[in-house]
């Protein structure tokens, strides 16, 4: 099983859209016995709560299922656990680099760095933007990239 984990802020908006999103993609290609997804923050602020509005709004727009999405902080013990920890933005990657002791063995990485020619470097937040359609966009590009990555390296 190959493990992949999103990781933004406050696990409301943009990682559990990437986990809607590449859930989806992942069913799509057939590769749902192959590879399990779950999303988290690196803040606990929300632990325990459902989507952003926003999320869930633009996820029932594009006919994804939101099903089951439940906030939750990240661990330290994730970062051994899971194969791909996904980042939406730098300060993410900051904070996840700064958790990665030498035990740990998850590949870092984030998500737009899979999408070689596009305009942004971090997905914005939209918590505090507000614009849950451009986020949307991003997510589902860097979802499709990341999955075409995934299966090359993994061979699936
Ligand atoms: P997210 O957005 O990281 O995309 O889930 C945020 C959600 C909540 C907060 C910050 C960002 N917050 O400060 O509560």
């Amino acid at each position: 099983m190959v493990k992949v984990l999103f990781v933004c802020l406050g696990n409301i908006c943009r990682s559990p859209m990437a986990e809607a999103v590449f859930k989806e993609k992942v069913r799509e290609a057939g590769l749902e016995e192959r590879i399990e997804i779950d999303s988290a923050g690196t803040g606990d602020w929300h632990t325990g709560n459902a989507p952003h509005e926003g999320t869930l709004d633009i996820l029932k727009k594009n006919r994804i299922e939101a099903e089951g999405l439940k906030a939750r902080q990240v661990q330290k013990e994730d970062l051994n656990q899971y194969d791909y920890i996904i980042g939406m933005d730098a300060e993410n990657i900051g904070n996840l680099t700064r958790m990665k002791g030498y035990s740990e063995s998850g590949e870092i990485a984030r998500l737009l760095d899979f999408v070689e020619d596009g305009a942004e470097d971090d997905v914005p937040d939209p918590y505090f933007t507000g614009n849950f359609d451009y986020v949307y966009d991003l997510v589902e590009e860097g979802c499709t990239r990341l999955l075409s990555h995934i299966r090359e390296k993994e061979g699936l």
